[in-house]
């Protein structure tokens, strides 16, 4: 047991912290502290965020899962973001279909937490192992479950201001074009950027409009839910961002879905997420049109900050990152190309 605190220097060893955290655990929750075994769910090590999750495991006691992190190391927030999955886990209604882990133990300044297991497969591995069909059923469960959360998380609505929903990648096209800053995939970023800004505009023209808002998942992709064991869909790994637009989170579901799953002759510039895949999410999630503006707006966003995260030096990217701009590219390149009002730059 180590009895230090995080000094805030952000370095160490995130497998040795969250061993250490699994114990400190372990004692609080009364447990018996042999006969564990310990297996990692998932590390991340670099600049930007050091954070490791382990399973724990032992006969005849339901298994847990502890994640700790030193970088950033900012215990203030990570608690909010504790307690934001705490209070989400109250509020969600619970049945046998749609769960959320129940958070078991906390310790705010170690950056710990620790939540019940639920067996089961990531559904992005779900999704993989099945057919086309299964897997848009499993696309509906996630609607469904996406609308259970939405709907438990004071929902109602307020104005959808277009240009203010993607000023953020004005601002960083304009400095990529001034050469300030670097991205991967430049003239595709550019390009992707401007028709953001034109399909803003036209929106905003009408002036703006009334979309549902709710306390969002925060970061809805398909490896923070899981397909149980039993059947059910489960979420979780939420992310506090305060009161926003539904379609911020499907959004980024959508379109983490269609990059995994779809060749990029399935979608258009029309179409960024292809019309059978929407309508599958569609018949789980309720609160939103098929044809929403804001929604379509956002997926296009959504697309310019997954591009965004990768390092604009190939050098630099991590076995990850590669992935992900292998899977986005020829997606951003169909785009491009099937655009009506596509330019020479
Ligand atoms: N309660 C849980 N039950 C089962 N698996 C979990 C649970 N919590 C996390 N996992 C697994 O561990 C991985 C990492 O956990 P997560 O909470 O998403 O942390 P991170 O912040 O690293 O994304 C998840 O993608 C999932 O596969
Ligand atoms: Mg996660």
């Amino acid at each position: 047991m180590d009895g230090e605190g995080i000094t805030g220097t952000g370095r160490g060893d995130p497998l040795a912290r969250v061993t250490a955290m699994a114990h400190r655990a372990i004692a609080a929750l009364d447990l018996p502290p042999d006969g564990w075994s310990m297996t990692r769910l998932g590390l991340h090590d670099d600049d930007q965020l050091v954070r490791a999750v382990l399973r724990l495991d032992r006969a005849g006691l339901p298994s847990m899962v502890v994640k700790a992190q030193l970088r950033p190391a900012n215990p203030a927030e990570f608690a909010s973001d504790v307690a934001r999955n705490a209070a989400a886990y109250d509020a969600f209604p619970r049945s046998r279909d749609l769960g959320m882990p129940e958070v078991l133990w906390r310790d705010d300044a170690g950056m710990a937490c620790a939540t019940r297991y639920i067996p089961g497969l990531r559904m992005s591995q779900a999704m993989r192992r099945t057919w086309h069909g299964e897997r848009l059923t499993l696309l509906t469960g996630t609607g469904r479950w996406l609308a259970a959360l939405h709907r438990s998380g004071d929902p109602g609505r307020a104005p959808f201001h277009p240009r203010g929903a993607v000023q953020q990648w004005r601002q960083k096209a304009e400095a990529v074009r001034a050469r300030t800053e670097r991205v991967a995939a430049r003239p595709l970023f550019l390009g992707l950027a401007a028709d953001l800004r034109r399909r803003a505009g036209q929106l905003a023209a009408d002036g703006p409009f009334d979309v549902p808002y709710a306390l969002p998942h925060g970061d809805a992709h398909l490896g923070n839910f899981i397909r149980g064991e039993a059947g059910g869909t489960w979420g979780f790994d939420l992310y506090p961002h305060g009161w926003r637009p539904v379609a911020i989170d499907v959004a980024k579901l959508l379109t983490d879905f269609t990059t995994l799953f779809h060749f990029p002759d399935e979608i258009s510039a029309e179409h960024p997420i292809p019309p059978e895949t929407l309508a599958a999410f569609m018949r789980g999630y309720d609160l939103l049109p098929m044809d929403d503006p804001a929604l379509d707006l956002l997926v296009r966003a959504e697309l310019l900050r997954i591009l965004s995260t990768v390092p604009a030096d190939p050098a630099r990217r991590s076995h990850g990152k590669t992935r992900t701009l292998d899977r986005l590219l020829p997606i951003l390149k169909r785009l491009a190309e099937t655009s009506p009002g596509r330019r020479r730059r």
